[in-house]
């Protein structure tokens, strides 16, 4: 599915209208460049599925957002190694909640088979936004391992914040 939107507003009510067919489990993974609309998107999906605010969580690895559905929204910008995702029980998410992921091209390896992609671009000033994997992503658990192997080695201490 494509779609085109000309301002931030509608990105969030697309996010919005997104939300509406999420259900626990369900992991997004968000790709495109720097400022291509990412957040933007979450905006629209936390605030309809946990009335919050979304933030960027890119001093941190997780914001947690509250709600009847917990919503965990990681930033990948900085991750330089799959293997960190380890450290703080990445795996254990999509059990817990709606897992919505920017940069998920930095671990596309060990998302799930069944993650939901939504790929940004900048055009002329609108935002083209792909959406795929909406329909073939149900009742499969299985999840990938992580590599044991990391080159850059491990870097310790990210933090996970809870929004409430
Ligand atoms: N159609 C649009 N949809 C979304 N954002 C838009 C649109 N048009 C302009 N913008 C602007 O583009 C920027 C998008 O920023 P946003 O933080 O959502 O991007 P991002 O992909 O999350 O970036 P980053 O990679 O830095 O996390 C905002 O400043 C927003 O106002
Ligand atoms: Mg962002």
């Amino acid at each position: 599915m494509v779609i085109f939107t000309k301002t931030p507003e509608e990105t969030i009510k697309l996010g919005e209208k997104i939300a509406g067919s999420l259900k626990k489990g369900d992991v997004i993974g968000f790709i495109g460049e720097l400022g291509s609309g990412k957040t933007t998107m979450i905006k629209g999906i936390v605030r309809r599925l946990t009335g919050k605010d979304a933030v960027s969580p890119s001093f941190v690895l997780i914001n947690e957002y509250s709600g009847k559905t917990p919503v965990f929204h990681f930033d990948l910008y900085r991750l330089k190694c799959k293997i960190e995702l380890e450290t703080i029980g990445w795996d254990e998410y999509p059990g817990k909640g709606i897992v919505l992921v920017e940069w998920a091209d930095k671990i596309k390896g060990i998302l799930p088979p069944e993650t939901i992609f939504i790929r940004f671009s900048i055009l002329n000033g609108e935002r083209k936004i792909v959406i795929s994997g909406l329909k073939k992503r149900k009742n499969d658990k299985s999840k990938p391992p992580i590599p044991p192997f990391c080159k850059g080695g491990i870097k310790r201490g990210f933090i996970r914040r809870k929004i409430k």
